[in-house]
């Protein structure tokens, strides 16, 4: 047939192929590309997302340094039986500060994105030191020793200003105030009224159970009470029934 003709023409002549090749993948490419310019942005408005606060940063670096994202996932996808689980599916804008992103994509413990606020401290603490004794059939190993390595924030606000370097919008003010508020958010004793205007839905309290010592439990239980707090998913709800 003709039409059969042509083709073989195409299949047998390398560079008339490449150049078809080429011609199909550029339509196609464009074709998915261009609508993105005309959006404006593609992370959808929410409110309430900000900045880590120094400690909780801390808590992710070590929560990253740990390698915790190799067991966890931090997304909740938009299934039904993950939504019955876990709360409502992540929104990209919760985590367009985080820098690498925790995603994950292995799930040998729970998905961790909306955590914060379920377990008491405590039980994160004793968790954290033996997994077994809260849940007897984990496999989840122990990170015992975190609560024994106090910190220092000597460095803490080099740490907020390479995440603004990468676009996290630090203000001066945070940044000038990294330290203290990095030794205020885990001291109930502190005066707290600068970090709660700098921080909006900052929980302020010891958090490892040894208000004596700043420790790296005392920064990944803050990191994790947090997480998935901070949007006002009532008022993204509403938005989402008026689309
Ligand atoms: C070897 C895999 C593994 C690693 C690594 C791991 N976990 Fe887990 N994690 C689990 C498993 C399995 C569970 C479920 C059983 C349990 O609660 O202990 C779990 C449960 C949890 C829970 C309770 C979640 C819930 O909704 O009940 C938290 C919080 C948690 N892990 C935090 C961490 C943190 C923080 C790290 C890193 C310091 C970490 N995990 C590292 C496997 C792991």
């Amino acid at each position: 047939m003709a039409l059969f003709d042509k083709h073989k023409k195409l299949e047998k002549n390398a560079s008339l192929l490449l150049v078809g090749s080429l011609l199909a993948v550029l339509v196609g490419g464009i074709v998915e590309i261009v609508p993105l310019f005309y959006v404006k942005n593609t992370i959808e408005k929410v409110e309430g997302m900000r900045p880590y606060t120094p400690l909780e940063l801390v808590g992710r670096n070590i929560y990253v340094r740990e390698g915790c994202y190799l067991c966890h996932s931090q997304m909740i996808r938009p299934f039904r039986d993950e939504v019955e689980r876990y709360g409502h599916y992540s929104l990209a804008a919760e985590s367009m500060y985080d820098h690498p992103f925790q995603w994950g994509s292995k799930r040998t413990g729970p998905d961790l994105a909306r955590v914060g606020g379920r377990y008491s401290d405590e039980w994160h603490v004793q968790h954290l030191v033996n997994p077994q004794s809260v849940v007897p059939e984990s496999i989840m190993p122990s990170y015992s020793f975190l609560a024994d390595a106090e910190l220092n924030a000597d460095d803490i606000a080099g740490h907020l200003e390479a995440n603004a370097t990468v676009g996290v919008p630090y203000t001066d003010g945070q940044i000038e105030n990294a330290q203290a508020d990095f030794l205020a958010q885990a001291d109930p004793e502190a005066d707290t009224s600068g970090i709660e205007e700098r921080y909006a839905k900052i929980s302020i309290r010891d958090f490892d159970g040894d208000p004596a010592r700043l420790t790296e439990m005392d920064a990944l239980v803050s990191y994790l009470q947090m997480l998935g707090t901070l949007v006002d998913l009532e008022a993204y709800r509403q938005n989402e029934d008026l689309r």
